[in-house]
């Protein structure tokens, strides 16, 4: 049994738009201030007709799979709230495009926002019986809320894939979860929706609950003072979330907690938007690519779905990890996006479609695959 398990590397994709929230402020005839300093986002991912969360998680996952040619992964787990299916996985379709092999457990999990967490936790018992084997894990979402709703400016696309393994590159994940699970009806999408319908004040306080539920849950199981965390990364709708919960975790302890120890962790968030379950994720890349050497440095991870669980859980940045990584990658993705304008996004927002009719849809994408569009309800991707 190895205990030394964890993120062996990363990659991430967004999608092929950004709609400045400049432009949604205009068109509503908010003070842009609202967005930029209430809610600290400037930007969010928009997808393009051929994207979506398959295409999104085959574009992270190859990238990443490039650099490890003599990969063993033998488990994909896809993270996701907007599935494309309700009984194929999005793992499979997601197989298929960047040509793993059969003989691989293929599975999509979901819990809002924090199930790459849960594909994470399954991902380090799987490599504890098996040291020698490695764990896909995708994390892949659109946060599209309706046109006009309070949520419609903490909308964002992404995905983040992980290769989980035995002596891992970058961080190391530490035995001892903290978790909190409690019954809310916070934000939920029902299975005829294709936006989410939320309580605005009440998932704050449901997430803020859940975070500090986790905390206490930890500290109750493990020695570990709040002070003996390096950097936070948290689950982030929209950045300001992530202060609040800082916030409130500062009182919750009795101690004082700089924003330095958040503030790397939200750079790509704030010109991402909500990607849900890569979120946190987006947080843990920003932080890794910050100019800050974290060797030996340990991060606390608070993951949070609405509904709602949440987990807190640590991890060690492992020597030498700055090899590893490819910023650039992750920072030619955010600035490489069109931008669009405020009719052009509502277009495409007023033109999506589900998979109850034949349609072909016309190559947008510059990413490595692209869907292609929905042939006797079948939903077909390709290569570009
Ligand atoms: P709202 O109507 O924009 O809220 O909705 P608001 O009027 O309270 O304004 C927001 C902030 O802007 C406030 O700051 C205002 O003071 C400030 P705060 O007091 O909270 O610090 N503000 C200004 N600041 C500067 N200049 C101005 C100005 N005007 C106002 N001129 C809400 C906000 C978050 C409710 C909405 O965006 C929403 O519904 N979002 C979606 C739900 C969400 O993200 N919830 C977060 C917790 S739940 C979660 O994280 C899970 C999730 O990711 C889903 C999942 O798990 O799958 C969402």
């Amino acid at each position: 049994m190895s205990n030394n398990i964890g993120i062996h590397d990363l990659e991430a994709a967004t999608a092929h738009y950004v709609l400045p929230l400049d432009a949604l402020a205009e068109a509503h005839g908010i003070d842009p201030a609202k967005f930029h300093r209430g809610l600290g986002q400037d930007r969010f991912s928009v997808p393009a007709p051929d994207e979506d969360v398959v295409t999104m998680a085959a574009t992270a996952a190859s990238r990443l799979l490039a650099r490890h040619p003599e990969h063993h992964v033998r488990m994909v787990i896809f993270a996701t709230e907007t599935g494309v299916d309700q009984s194929k996985s999005a793992g499979v379709f997601l197989h298929g495009l960047i040509g793993l092999g059969p003989h691989v457990r293929t599975v999509e999990y979901k819990q809002a926002c924090y199930a790459g967490t849960a594909g994470i936790q399954a991902a380090l018992g799987h490599i504890a019986r098996y040291p020698d084997e490695q764990v896909l894990v995708v994390a892949s979402d659109i946060a599209r809320y309706a046109l006009d709703s309070s949520g419609e400016p903490t909308q964002g696309a992404g995905a983040v894939a992980m290769l989980i393994s035995a002596d891992p590159a970058l961080v190391a994940i530490e035995p001892q979860s903290g978790l909190y699970t409690a019954d809310v009806n916070d934000f939920w999408r029902p299975n005829d929706s294709s936006t989410p319908f939320v309580e605005g004040k009440l998932s704050m306080d449901a997430y803020i609950e859940a975070t500090l539920g986790s905390w206490d849950d930890f500290t109750a199981r493990r020695e570990l003072k709040v002070t003996d965390v390096d950097r936070f990364i948290h689950h982030q709708p929209f950045t300001k979330m992530a202060r609040k919960a800082h916030a409130a975790l500062a009182a919750h302890t009795g101690v004082e907690l700089g924003d330095e120890l958040i503030e790397e962790s939200m750079t790509y968030n704030r010109q991402l938007g909500n990607a849900y379950t890569a979120s946190m994720y987006f947080g843990l890349a920003a932080q890794l690519h910050a100019d800050t050497d974290l060797t030996g440095k340990r991060l606390g991870f608070f993951s949070y779905g609405s509904g709602a669980v949440a987990e807190f859980f640590t991890g060690v940045v492992q020597e030498g990890y700055r090899a590893h990584l490819d910023a650039a990658a992750a920072v030619k993705e955010l600035s490489g996006r069109e931008e669009i304008d405020y009719p052009t996004y509502r277009a495409l927002h007023e033109g999506y479609r589900g998979a109850s009719e034949d349609y072909d849809v016309d190559a947008v994408t510059q990413a490595p695959f692209r869907f292609t569009g929905v042939k006797d309800r079948v939903r077909h991707y390709a290569a570009r």
